[in-house]
């Protein structure tokens, strides 16, 4: 797929066929969060690919029921520990790592026929426990991913407008 239209395809799916999605599908969609850059290439992540549907209900249980229709759900774990920390001030990178990565895998589902959705919003405490994360590795994010629903329409892209987020060269 041509990049902008990777761009405008990309959508924030929320109705899932249950169709199961290949496990070598998946790893190739994964390699683009393998790819993707950090500060100073530290790395910090881990994705745990969770298939299993009682685990998936835990760790969905405050989400959208939608969700569980999705076949696989990726969760990105940061680890704050291993990322970098800037010197002056000591800022933490580990949520800026893992948007990258996680928007690299969002786009590579899509350029693989794939949907996904970013989920924030879940129970972080259920989600450590049924996932036995160590402590210092934080789930930043949810990506349930498999094929859409029949019929889920891409939605219109609500933007702000370029003027209103652009300055050149001072605020
Ligand atoms: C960091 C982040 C967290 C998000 N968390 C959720 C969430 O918990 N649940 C949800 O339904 N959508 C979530 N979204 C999806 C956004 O609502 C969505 O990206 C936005 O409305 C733009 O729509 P689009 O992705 O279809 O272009 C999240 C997106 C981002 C980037």
């Amino acid at each position: 797929m041509q990049f902008n239209q990777l761009l405008t395809q990309r959508y924030s799916c929320r109705a899932y066929k249950t169709e199961p999605v290949d496990d070598q599908l998946l790893l190739d969609v994964m390699e683009a969060a393998r790819l993707a850059p950090s500060a100073c290439n530290k790395q910090p992540w881990t994705f745990i690919v969770v298939r299993d549907e009682t685990t998936r209900h835990k760790i969905l249980a405050k989400s959208r029921p939608a969700f569980l229709d999705a076949p696989v759900v990726i969760v990105a774990c940061g680890h704050h520990d291993l990322a970098w920390h800037r010197q002056a001030d000591d800022k933490d990178h580990t949520d800026i790592d893992l948007a990258i990565a996680v928007e690299h895998l969002t786009l590579s589902a899509t350029d693989h026929g794939l949907a996904s959705c970013w989920v924030c919003s879940f129970d972080v405490e259920a989600t450590v426990e049924a996932l036995s994360l160590p402590h210092g590795v934080e789930p930043v994010a949810l990506l349930p991913i498999g094929y859409a629903a029949e019929g889920d329409p891409l939605p219109q892209k609500i933007r702000k407008p370029m003027q209103e987020i652009i300055r050149w060269e001072k605020y």
